[in-house]
């Protein structure tokens, strides 16, 4: 059973929110217990985190320090929507990993699936670098969305079909600082 999240209005949010989902709190509350169940998954395998720049960069680095278990950190970047909020399905590769990966286990980490394009392309794409195992990692889950069918081993929370922005996630650059999660004004972006 996966979380779903409420809307709220949060006194202090910001102004191009509509509503927040996720506070501050929430969002920490559910990494510390992510990273607790990661850690006794990979306990005595080394793992590495390979997070997906930008947007699964805090979640990375916060679920990183969570797991207290001997792990390393990569990541990759690959083309993302720029400035647009509906996914192209195009995927590039614009970082690789730092290292060879043969034989080591993979946590691939993301901030969000949404169409599931991305994360089938990185599934297989660290599949065929011949990893001990790989597992997936996303703090969000839009499952309406879903184009493509692709495995998540682990998901923080279930959202609803908006474009969210906050921790880590952007629209257009913008908002990837705000501690919390929240759906901006759709005249922002319509
Ligand atoms: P997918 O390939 O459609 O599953 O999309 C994955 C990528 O799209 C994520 O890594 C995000 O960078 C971006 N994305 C999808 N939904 C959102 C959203 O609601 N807000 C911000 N970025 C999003």
């Amino acid at each position: 059973m996966v979380d779903k999240v409420e809307k709220k209005i949060v006194p202090g949010m910001h102004p191009d929110l509509a509503y927040t989902l996720l506070t501050e709190e929430e969002i920490h509350r559910k990494v510390a217990e992510m990273g607790r169940l990661l850690a006794a998954e990979y306990r005595d395998k080394n793992p590495i985190l390979v997070g997906i720049l930008k947007g699964a960069v805090l979640f990375a680095s916060d679920l990183f320090r969570a797991m207290q278990v001997p792990a390393s950190i990569d990541f990759m970047a690959v083309s993302s929507y720029g400035a647009s909020t509906k996914s192209s399905g195009v995927t590039r590769i614009l970082k690789d990993l730092d290292q060879g990966v043969e034989g080591r286990h993979l946590l691939l980490v993301e901030d969000i699936v949404d169409t599931g394009l991305t994360l089938r392309y990185l599934r297989d794409y660290l599949e065929g670098r011949d990893p001990a195992s790989l597992k997936v990692a996303v703090f969000l889950d839009k499952p309406s969305r879903r184009k493509v069918e692709v495995k998540v081993d682990y998901v923080g929370y279930e959202i609803p079909d908006e474009f969210v922005v906050g921790y880590g996630l952007d629209f257009a650059e913008g908002y990837r600082n705000l501690p919390y999660i929240g759906v901006l004004r759709p005249e922002l972006y319509q």
